[in-house]
C-alpha cells in the first residue's frame, strides 16, 4: 500500500520529467538519490488523514516576494514538477590534514579512504544486511549495555501497529505520542535560539545551501545518509570544512523501530563508516529517520556512542516539521510548507526553550525553500532569533561531536534509557520523560521510503 503510493508518485515524477520543458534541467536531478516523500493517505481504520492541520494551511501572512538577484523561483512555483536549477560546483579541493573551520574538530584524514564498491558496501537505499563481518564487530559495542527487549514495530507507523502504539509511553516511542527521554536532544536550551539542521544529504543542491549559509555566517548540523555520502563524498568534505556539524542519519533511511537490533546496528554503523572514511571522524550525534525512535533504538544508539537528536514538539500535537520533504512528491506545496514554517516560528516564541526544525537539503525544492524563504524569514523575524548548530547551542564542545577528539567520558551518555533524574538533563531536551505531542503524531509520521537510486551516473563524483 505504502510502496504503491510511492511507486505512483515516482511514475508521476517520471512523467513530469518526460515533458520537454522540464527535460533539460531535470537531467541532473534524475541521478540524485530519490528519496520521495509521500504521506499517509489512510489509517488502519480507513479514516482519511492529512499531513497538516488546517491552521497551518491558512496563514494570513502575505506570500513573500521572490528573492531578488537569485535563481530561486517564486514560492508558488516551488512544486513537485518544477524545473530544477543547475548545481553549484564544489568550491575547493581540500588537502589531507586541512583544518575544518569548526574549532577543535579533527583535521581531514590522509588519504581519503572511501572507496565505494557495491561489493564491499551495502546496496544503496536498501536496509543494510546484518551478516557481514563489519556488523558482527559493531554488535560487540552493545556488550555490557542494557538494550530493552522491545519487539520491533510493524513499519514505524502508529496506525499499522496499534498494539505497539498502545505501549508507546512505556516504549518511549516518539512517533506515537512524541515520547522523549532526557537523553534526547530536541531543542536548543536558550529561548529564541534555532538549532539549524538539514537532513538526508549530501545532495546535488547542498553546495548551493552551503554557499548561502556561508554568506550569512550561519552554521548548521547536517544529518547525512550513508547511501548519499558514497555518491557525493566531496560535498560532505565541504560541509565539514565549512564548520558545520556532521551527524549520522543511517544508511538507508528506514524507520528504525521496525528493524531488528542487528539491522539498527548495521544502519547506524555503515553511515558512521562512510563518514569516517570520508572526513575521518565518528559522530557522537545521530537523528533517527522520521524521528522514529523508542527505548530500544535509543539504547542501541547510545551504546554505539551516538546521542539521538530529534526536533521540537510543542505539546499540542504538532512537531516542528516544515513538511518540505513532502513538496518534491507533490503532497504539500511550497506555500503550504512555508505557512507551516511561519506557524513554527510563531509557536517557537511561546516556548521557554529554543527549538529545532526539520528541514532537508536533498532536493532543489527543499533547498530553494530554505535559502529563498525560511532562512530569510527567520532572519527578519521579530522577536530576533539566534541561529546556531544543534551541538553548539546545547553547549557541546565541537571536540565532543566526534569520537576521535571527544574528551568527555559522560558524553555520549551511559546507557540509561529510563529517563530518571540520574541521567544528565543538560541536553536541551525537554528534561522530562513525558508525552510531548498528541494524537496527530501518527498522521505526521511519514511513510516515505528511500527508493533505489542510480550509482552508475555518480561514478565520477566518487573519491
Ligand atoms: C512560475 O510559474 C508560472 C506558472 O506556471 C510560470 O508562468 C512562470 O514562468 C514561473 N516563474 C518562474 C520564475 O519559474
Ligand atoms: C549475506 O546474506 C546474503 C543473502 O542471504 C548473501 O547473498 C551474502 O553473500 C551474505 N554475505 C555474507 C558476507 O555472508
Ligand atoms: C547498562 O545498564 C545495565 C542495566 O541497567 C547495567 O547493568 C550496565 O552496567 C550498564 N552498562 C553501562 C556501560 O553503563
Ligand atoms: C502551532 O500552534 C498551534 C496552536 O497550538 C497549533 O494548532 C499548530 O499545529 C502548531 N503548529 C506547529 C507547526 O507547531
Ligand atoms: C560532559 O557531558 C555531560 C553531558 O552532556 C555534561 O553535562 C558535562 O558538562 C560535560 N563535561 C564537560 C567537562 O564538558
Ligand atoms: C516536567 O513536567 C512537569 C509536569 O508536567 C512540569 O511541571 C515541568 O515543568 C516539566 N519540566 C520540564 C523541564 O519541562
Amino acid at each position: 500500500m505504502q510502496l504503491q503510493a510511492i511507486v505512483t508518485l515516482l511514475s508521476l515524477l517520471g512523467a513530469a520529467n518526460a515533458t520537454p520543458e522540464h527535460h533539460i534541467r531535470l537531467g541532473k536531478r534524475q541521478n540524485a538519490g530519490a528519496v520521495v516523500a509521500s504521506s499517509s493517505s489512510s489509517s488502519s481504520s480507513g479514516a482519511p488523514t492529512t499531513s497538516f492541520t488546517s491552521a497551518t494551511l491558512t496563514s494570513n501572512s502575505p506570500v513573500p516576494t521572490t528573492p531578488v538577484g537569485t535563481t530561486i523561483p517564486p514560492l508558488v512555483n516551488i512544486t513537485s514538477g518544477m524545473a530544477t536549477p543547475s548545481t553549484v560546483p564544489l568550491s575547493a579541493t581540500y588537502s589531507a590534514g586541512a583544518t575544518p573551520l569548526i574549532s577543535g574538530a579533527p583535521v581531514l584524514p590522509t588519504p581519503c579512504k572511501l572507496s565505494y564498491r557495491s561489493a564491499s558496501w551495502p546496496t544503496q537505499d536498501q536496509i543494510a544486511p546484518t551478516n557481514s563481518s563489519e556488523v558482527s564487530q559493531w554488535m560487540e559495542e552493545l556488550d555490557g549495555f542494557n538494550i530493552p527487549d522491545i519487539t520491533p514495530t510493524v513499519d514505524g507507523t502508529c496506525a499499522n501497529d496499534p498494539a505497539a502504539a498502545a505501549q508507546a509511553a512505556s516504549r518511549g516511542w516518539w512517533t506515537c505520542g512524541g515520547f522523549t527521554r532526557v537523553t534526547d536532544i530536541t531543542a536548543c536550551p536558550s529561548k529564541l535560539t534555532w538549532g539549524v539542521s538539514f537532513d538526508d544529504g549530501p545532495g546535488f543542491y547542498s553546495m548551493e545551501l552551503l554557499d548561502y549559509l556561508a554568506s550569512k555566517k550561519l552554521t548548521s548540523t547536517f544529518f547525512v545518509i550513508g547511501s548519499r555520502i558514497v555518491e557525493r563524498p566531496q560535498v560532505l568534505v565541504e560541509e565539514y570544512m565549512a564548520g558545520h556539524e556532521i551527524a549520522v542519519h543511517t544508511w538507508s533511511h528506514r524507520p528504525l523501530t521496525m528493524l531488528t537490533t542487528a539491522q539498527v546496528v548495521a544502519e547506524l554503523g555503515w553511515a558512521r563508516k562512510a563518514i569516517k572514511d570520508v572526513i575521518g571522524v565518528t559522530p557522537t550525534l545521530m537523528r533517527p529517520p522520521y524521528g522514529d525512535i523508542d527505548d530500544r533504538v535509543r539504547a542501541i544508539s547510545l551504546a554505539m556512542g551516538m546521542v539521538p537528536v530529534i526536533w521540537t514538539s510543542t505539546g499540542t500535537g504538532a512537531t516542528f516539521d516544515t513538511n518540505d520533504w513532502k513538496v518534491p512528491g507533490g503532497v504539500v506545496t511550497g506555500p503550504q510548507s512555508f505557512a507551516t514554517f511561519e506557524s513554527i516560528l510563531t509557536n517557537a516564541t511561546m516556548l521557554n526553550t529554543g527549538f529545532v526544525v526539520l528541514e532537508h537539503d536533498l532536493y532543489a525544492q527543499t533547498v530553494d525553500l530554505a535559502i529563498g524563504y525560511t532562512l530569510p524569514a527567520a532572519m527578519n523575524f521579530t522577536p530576533a532569533l539566534t541561529f546556531d548548530s544543534i551541538g553548539h547551542c546545547n553547549g557541546i564542545p565541537s571536540t565532543n561531536l566526534y569520537r576521535e577528539s571527544n574528551t568527555n567520558t559522560s558524553f555520549p551518555y551511559p546507557n540509561s534509557t529510563s529517563g530518571d533524574s540520574s541521567v544528565p538533563s543538560g541536553s536541551g531536551g525537554q528534561g522530562n520523560s513525558t508525552k510531548t505531542s498528541g494524537a496527530l503524531s501518527d498522521v505526521i509520521m511519514p511513510i516515505s521510503m528511500v527508493v533505489a537510486s542510480l550509482l552508475a551516473a555518480g561514478g565520477s563524483l566518487l573519491m
